[in-house]
């Protein structure tokens, strides 16, 4: 099973303002020939899983951008799913871990992980296989991390670069499993 994260960051390594606002991201129907990968992305994978943060600000958009692909939302707290949404949507109070062997014996194939704390949640615990990260040519000075401390380095493979003419930077990069710490097993 593969776990994977696509998101788009500022330069200075934000995902998103301090009040969870987005306007430095591209208009994406100003921009909708290019959608830098992410729909080839998005029908490759089985499962997203999101923190709380990320569905709250999901739902906030009205129409629900993820169709019937299957979501699990991460919360530590009682989340009510809209009836329109509970044949694709759960929520689940869970460790990384818990969820990373639930989706294995599941069979699922790839896993998207999406929210900063949750892909920190990940991260940390070892789970993550490779990493896109969209830059923004934009420095907005604070605001929400994609990455946070972790308990010992986390080395990376470089896959690919693309540099898009509008100034954004995708790199594709691999994570280093050590098998000491591979929390999979
Ligand atoms: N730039 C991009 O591409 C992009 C992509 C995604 C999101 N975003 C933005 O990023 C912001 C959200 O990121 P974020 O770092 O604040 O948080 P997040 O990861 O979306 O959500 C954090 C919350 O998820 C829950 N959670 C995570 N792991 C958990 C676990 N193992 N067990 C139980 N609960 C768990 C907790 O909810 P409880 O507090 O309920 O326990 C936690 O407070 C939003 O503004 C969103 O729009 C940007």
């Amino acid at each position: 099973m593969q776990v994977s994260v696509f998101i788009a960051t500022t330069l200075d390594g934000f995902i998103a303002r301090t009040n969870g606002d987005l306007d430095w991201l591209p208009n994406a129907e100003a921009e909708e020939a290019e959608d830098y990968g992410y729909q080839t992305f998005f029908d490759a994978i089985d499962v997203l899983v999101m923190g709380r943060h990320t569905y709250e600000t999901v739902r906030s958009f009205g129409e629900w951008p993820y169709g019937d692909k299957r979501v699990i939302v991460l919360s530590s707290r009682a989340i009510a799913i809209p009836r329109a949404l509970t044949d694709h949507v759960t929520a689940h109070t869970a460790t990384p871990t818990e969820i990373y062997q639930q989706l294995r014996a599941e069979d699922c194939q790839r896993v998207y992980i999406d929210g900063g704390q949750t892909i920190q949640g990940f991260l940390r615990a070892g789970l993550v296989d490779d990493i896109t990260v969209s830059r923004m040519p934009v420095l907005i000075g604070s605001g929400i991390p994609l990455f946070g401390s972790v308990a010992a380095d986390i080395h990376l493979k470089h896959l690919t670069t693309i540099a898009f003419a509008n100034g954004i930077v995708q790199t594709h990069y691999a994570v280093v499993k050590e098998s000491s710490t591979d929390a999979a097993g």
